[in-house]
C-alpha cells in the first residue's frame, strides 16, 4: 500500500514537471508592448531607418543578389544549416502579420509570433540589451517603410533531435539575460551609449567574444575579460578588441578605431572577411559621435592577460632585401606577396596593410591569415563605391603546403613571433570555404 501512495506521489511530480516544463518551453513572453494594440499605426522616422543600420539586420536577412529583408540567407551550422527569414512586411511570406509586442519578442527574446523558439544564430541575446523605444522605432521602420516581398522562407536543414526547437527555450533559461541596457551611472554619457551599441545592436560580441559548447557567448558585457577577447566563428578569427598590445587595440588610439568603422581603413588594418558584413551594411552608416562613443567603450576595456609587446625586428627585411631566401616560404612571400605588403613587411600607406605587428597574422588561431590567402578579403563597399584596391584570391595558385609555408615565414618574420602552420589546417578551411563541397559553411552576405 505504502509503494503504490509513493508511487502515485511520484508519478503525480512527475506529470506536473511535465505540463510546467511543456508550458514553459511553450508560452509566449509578456512584451512590455503586450497591451497596445495594432491600432497604434506604425511610423516612418528617419531614426528607423538609422536603427536598422546599427543593428545590421540588412546583412543576414538578404543574399548578395536578393531582395533587402527577404531573407533566403543559408547560415552553416555544426548542427547543420539554417536561412534567415522573410522579415519584409509582407503579409503572408514574411512579418506583416506581427504587432509590435510580436516582433518585440522575435528580437529581444527569440520567439516568433506562432510561438516557435528562434535559433541564437538570430543574434536576440544581443539585441535583448535594446531599449523599448528603440524596439517601437525599429518596427515603425520595417512595417512602414521596407518594401513587402513575396518569397516563402526556407525551413532549416537540421535534424532529430537538435530540430527541436522548444529545447530552445531551456537554453534561453540559461543563457539568455532579458534586461535591457541600464546606463551606469559610473561612467559618462559616450561610454553608456558606447557600450550600448558595441553589446545592444552593433551585436559585436556575436563574432568577437567566444563561444561555449551550446554556442552561447561566454560574456555579455564588459564585466567579463572574456568579452570581445577573441573568436573563431565561419572560418574568421575576429580579433581580440580588448586592451592587449599585441593581439588586441592596445596600440590603436580612438582616432584609428573611428577611422576602420567609418572608412575600413587604417595604418594597422583594412576590414575583410565576416567584419565586412558589419563594415559594409552598417558600421560605415554610423554618426562620427557613434563611432566616437564605441571607440571609447571599446577602449576602456582592459587587457586580456597577454602583456606582451611587438618590436619590429629588422632581420628577415634584410635577408629579404640581401636576396637570402633560405627562411620556409620566403622565396614564395618575396613572389606573390612583397609587391603590395613589402619586403619590410609595413605594407603602403593605409590601403595596403602592415604584416607586421599585425593581429590578424600574430593569432593564436591563424585562420583569418589562412581564410584571406585562399580566398581575397571580399569586396570593401564605401557609400556605393567597391574599393579598387583588393587583396588577390590564391587558391587555384598556391598548394596547402606553400600557403602554410608563406604564413608561417610572415608569422615568424620581422619581430612576429607566432607559431608555424601546418598544411593540414590549410586544407580543411581551403574545403569548408569552397562553394562546392558539402561541408561548406562560407556565408555570402550582402
Ligand atoms: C547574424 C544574423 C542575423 C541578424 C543580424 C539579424 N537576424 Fe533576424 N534572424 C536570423 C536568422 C538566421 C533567423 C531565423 C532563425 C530560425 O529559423 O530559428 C532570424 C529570424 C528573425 C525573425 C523571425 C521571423 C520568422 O517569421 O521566423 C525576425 C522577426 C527577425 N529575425 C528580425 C530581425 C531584425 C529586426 C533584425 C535587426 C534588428 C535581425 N533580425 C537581425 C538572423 C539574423
Ligand atoms: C559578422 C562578424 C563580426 C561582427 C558582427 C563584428 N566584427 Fe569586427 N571583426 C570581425 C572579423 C572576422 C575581424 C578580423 C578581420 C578584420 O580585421 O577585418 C574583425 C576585426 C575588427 C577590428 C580590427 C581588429 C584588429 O586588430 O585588426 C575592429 C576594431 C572591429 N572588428 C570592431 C568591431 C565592432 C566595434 C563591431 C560591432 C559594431 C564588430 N567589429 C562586429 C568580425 C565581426
Ligand atoms: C595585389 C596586392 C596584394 C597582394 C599580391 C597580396 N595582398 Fe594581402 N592584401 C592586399 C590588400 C589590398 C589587403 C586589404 C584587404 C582587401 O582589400 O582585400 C590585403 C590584406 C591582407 C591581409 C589582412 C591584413 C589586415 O589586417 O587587414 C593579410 C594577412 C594579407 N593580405 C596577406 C597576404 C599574403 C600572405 C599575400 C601573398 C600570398 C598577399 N597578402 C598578397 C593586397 C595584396
Amino acid at each position: 500500500m505504502q509503494v503504490r501512495l509513493w508511487a502515485a506521489g511520484v508519478l503525480a511530480i512527475v506529470a506536473i514537471a511535465a505540463a510546467a516544463v511543456t508550458w514553459y518551453v511553450h508560452r509566449i513572453p509578456r512584451s512590455p508592448f503586450a497591451a497596445e494594440l495594432r491600432a497604434a499605426a506604425p511610423t516612418a522616422s528617419p531614426e528607423g531607418e538609422y536603427a536598422a543600420r546599427l543593428a545590421d539586420c540588412v546583412a543576414c536577412h538578404s543574399t548578395a543578389d536578393g531582395e533587402p529583408f527577404a531573407g533566403g540567407l543559408k547560415m552553416g551550422t555544426p548542427m547543420g544549416a539554417l536561412y534567415s527569414t522573410n522579415i519584409t512586411p509582407d503579409p503572408d511570406t514574411g512579418i506583416g502579420r506581427y504587432s509590435l509586442a510580436d516582433f518585440d519578442n522575435a528580437v529581444r527574446r527569440g520567439v516568433a509570433k506562432d510561438g516557435h523558439r528562434l535559433y541564437p544564430a538570430m543574434p536576440y541575446p544581443s539585441y535583448a540589451k535594446l531599449m523599448d523605444e528603440d524596439v517601437r522605432t525599429l518596427y515603425g521602420y520595417f512595417m512602414s517603410t521596407v518594401r513587402p516581398v513575396r518569397r516563402m522562407s526556407q525551413p532549416p536543414e537540421i535534424h532529430f533531435p537538435l530540430d527541436q526547437r522548444w529545447a530552445l527555450a531551456l537554453w534561453n533559461g540559461l543563457f539568455l539575460n532579458n534586461d535591457p541596457y541600464r546606463l551606469k551611472a559610473d561612467h559618462d554619457a559616450a561610454w553608456n551609449r558606447g557600450a550600448y551599441l558595441v553589446q545592444g545592436f552593433g551585436h559585436c560580441g556575436a563574432c568577437h567574444t567566444e563561444r561555449g559548447p551550446a554556442f552561447n557567448e561566454r560574456a555579455l558585457d564588459e564585466r567579463s575579460d572574456k568579452y570581445l577577447g577573441g573568436a573563431l566563428l565561419d572560418a574568421w578569427y575576429a580579433s581580440d578588441l580588448r586592451g592587449d598590445s599585441r593581439l588586441g587595440l592596445g596600440e590603436w588610439t580612438e582616432q584609428d578605431i573611428t577611422q576602420f568603422l567609418k572608412s575600413g581603413h587604417n595604418r594597422h588594418a583594412t576590414v575583410y572577411g565576416s567584419m565586412l558584413d558589419a563594415f559594409n551594411n552598417s558600421t560605415q552608416f554610423m554618426t562620427d559621435d557613434d563611432l566616437a562613443a564605441i571607440a571609447a567603450y571599446v577602449k576602456s576595456l582592459g587587457g586580456g592577460g597577454d602583456t606582451t609587446t611587438f618590436t619590429y625586428d629588422e632581420r628577415a627585411r634584410d635577408a629579404l632585401d640581401g636576396g637570402d631566401l633560405s627562411a620556409r616560404g620566403a622565396a614564395k612571400y618575396l613572389s606573390q606577396c612583397s609587391s603590395c605588403h613589402g619586403q619590410d613587411g609595413k605594407g603602403r600607406g593605409d590601403l595596403l596593410p602592415p604584416l607586421a605587428g599585425n593581429a590578424s597574422v600574430l593569432e593564436r588561431d591563424p585562420a583569418s591569415l589562412i581564410n584571406i590567402m585562399l580566398n581575397g578579403g571580399g569586396r570593401i563597399v564605401v557609400h556605393g563605391v567597391p574599393d579598387s584596391y583588393r587583396m588577390t584570391p590564391f587558391r587555384v595558385l598556391l598548394s596547402d603546403e606553400e600557403i602554410a609555408d608563406i604564413a608561417t615565414f610572415i608569422r615568424s618574420s620581422w619581430g612576429n613571433g607566432a607559431g608555424a602552420v601546418q598544411a593540414s589546417r590549410v586544407r580543411d578551411l581551403r574545403e569548408v570555404t569552397d562553394p562546392s563541397s558539402d561541408r561548406v559553411i562560407v556565408l555570402r552576405l550582402r
